[in-house]
C-alpha cells in the first residue's frame, strides 16, 4: 500500500497522538446497534497506549449541519469505547479550542481522550486549514484508522499529513490490503455480488469490476433499470430511466447476470401479500422487493464455486421479513463459500451481522462508499495524504 505505518512514527512516552477513526455507527435511542467499526479500531488504539501516547481520538457521526447538535454526540460511542478498554474515556464538550486543550493537556500516557464530532465544525467537511491548524495544535502525529471515511477530503482526514509525521493504523492497513487483493491477483473464478437501489452509484465500481471478474451478479433494486434495458415492464419498481443504455452496455458484456425471478408486493410491509413473478411477467401496481427463489438459488450455485467473492449491497428489503430472503440465501452462499471472501460496508455488512453470519466471512469491511471508492478509483483521499506526510523522526 505503500504508506507510513504505527512503527514509522517512532513513538515517544507522552506523544501526542490525533488519531482519526470512523464511529459513525448505528445507534438506537442511545444504545449502539452495530459497534465492529469501534472494536475493529481497538487494535490501532491498543498499540497507541502501548507506546505511551496520550490518544486523541476524533470521529464524525452522523450529518449535522456544521453546528452542535445533541442528537450527534458522540456521548454513547465514548461511553462504548470506555467499557470495551476498561479504562475512562472522557468526551470534550467542544471539537477544537480551549477547552479541549485543558482536557488533552490533563491527559497521561497511555490515556484516551475522545473529541466531539467533528461535523459540529463546519470546517470538517470544507477541509478549512484553519480547523485543521485547531486540530493539530500541540500534535505529535496522526493516525488515519478511519478507513470508511477515507473516501472524504474532511479536514480531519487530509489536513493533519499535510503538516504532522501520519501513519495508516491497523484497520486501514487490513482494509487496504484485502481490497487490493480482489483489484490485484485474486484467485479465480471471482463473482461479485451488488445490490443495493441505485444502478448510478455503481455504475462505476461496475465497470471497474468487470475488468477483473468473471461474472457480476445483480440483486436490489438496480436489478429493475437493467429489467428496463431488456424491454421488460417493472410495475411500480424503482428505476433510474436515465441509466437503461448504461445498463443495456453492462448486459452486452455477457458477464452482468440479472433476476430471472423476483418478490413483488404493494407496499413495502411486513404483512403485506407477496408474489413470485417470473422477471419479465410483473404487473402494473406491484413493486419488486427482492430476488426470486429461482434466482437467490442459481446466484447461490455461482458464489458455491467461487475461489474470491465480493459481496456489497441487499438483495432486496431484507430489513421486513417478507423481503429477506434473497438476502439471507446469498448471505448463506457467501458465509459457506470455501473460497475467499469479502462482504462491503453498509447494508451488506450489517444484514451478515444480523444473520449471525458475519465471523464465516474471511473480511467484513468497515467501509461502504469508501470500499466501493477503492475499488473504483484504486486509491482513496485519505490514503494519498498519508504517502505524502511528512516522515517522522526516529
Ligand atoms: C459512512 O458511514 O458511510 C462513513 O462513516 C462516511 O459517512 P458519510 O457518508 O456521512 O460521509
Ligand atoms: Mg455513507
Amino acid at each position: 500500500m505503500d504508506v507510513p505505518v504505527l512503527e514509522d512514527l517512532h513513538l515517544h512516552r507522552g506523544a501526542r497522538v490525533l488519531c482519526r477513526v470512523d464511529f459513525n455507527v448505528p445507534v438506537r435511542d442511545g444504545v449502539i446497534e452495530d459497534d465492529l467499526r469501534i472494536r475493529a479500531a481497538l487494535p490501532t488504539i491498543q498499540y497507541l497506549r502501548d507506546h505511551g501516547a496520550v490518544v486523541v481520538l476524533a470521529s464524525h457521526f452522523g450529518r449535522p449541519k456544521g453546528a452542535p447538535d445533541p442528537k450527534y454526540s458522540l456521548a454513547p460511542v465514548a461511553a462504548h469505547l470506555a467499557d470495551l478498554l476498561g479504562i475512562p474515556v472522557p468526551l470534550t464538550d467542544r471539537v477544537v479550542g480551549p477547552s479541549v486543550e485543558g482536557v488533552v493537556a490533563s491527559a497521561a500516557p497511555g490515556d484516551v481522550v475522545m473529541l466531539e464530532n467533528l461535523r459540529f465544525d463546519a470546517g470538517e467537511e470544507a477541509d478549512d486549514p484553519g480547523f485543521a491548524a485547531n486540530l493539530t495544535t500541540g500534535v505529535d502525529a496522526y493516525v488515519n484508522d478511519a478507513f470508511g471515511a477515507s473516501h472524504r477530503s474532511h479536514a480531519s482526514i487530509v489536513g493533519p499529513p499535510r503538516v504532522v509525521p501520519s501513519a495508516a493504523g491497523r484497520l486501514l492497513g487490513r482494509e487496504v490490503e484485502v481490497l487490493g487483493r480482489l483489484l490485484g491477483d485474486p484467485a479465480r473464478p471471482f463473482v461479485a455480488i451488488l445490490g443495493g437501489s441505485k444502478v448510478s452509484d455503481k455504475l462505476g465500481v461496475i465497470d471497474a469490476l468487470l475488468d477483473r471478474c468473471d461474472s457480476v451478479l445483480v440483486g436490489g433494486a438496480m436489478a429493475f433499470t437493467f429489467f428496463l434495458a431488456q424491454g421488460f415492464s417493472v410495475g411500480d419498481s424503482l428505476v433510474e430511466p436515465d441509466m437503461v443504455d448504461a445498463c443495456r452496455r453492462l448486459l452486452a458484456t455477457g458477464r452482468v447476470q440479472i433476476p430471472t425471478d423476483v418478490v413483488i408486493a404493494r407496499d413495502i410491509a411486513a404483512d403485506a401479500e407477496t408474489r413470485v413473478v417470473a422477471a419479465d411477467a410483473m404487473p402494473d401496481g406491484w413493486k419488486g422487493l427482492d430476488v426470486g427463489p429461482a434466482t437467490a438459488a442459481a446466484y447461490a450455485e455461482v458464489v458455491a464455486e467461487a475461489a474470491t467473492v465480493l459481496w456489497n449491497g441487499p438483495m432486496g428489503v431484507f430489513e421486513v421479513a417478507p423481503f429477506a430472503a434473497g438476502t439471507i440465501r446469498v448471505a448463506e452462499a457467501v458465509a459457506a463459500c470455501a473460497g475467499f471472501t469479502v462482504v462491503g460496508g453498509g447494508d451488506s455488512a450489517a444484514a451478515v451481522a444480523q444473520f449471525g453470519l458475519a465471523d464465516r466471512v474471511d473480511h467484513v469491511s468497515t467501509g461502504g462508499g469508501a470500499s466501493l471508492e477503492l475499488i473504483e478509483q484504486g486509491d482513496l483521499p485519505g490514503i494519498a495524504a498519508l504517502r505524502n506526510a511528512p516522515a517522522a523522526r526516529r
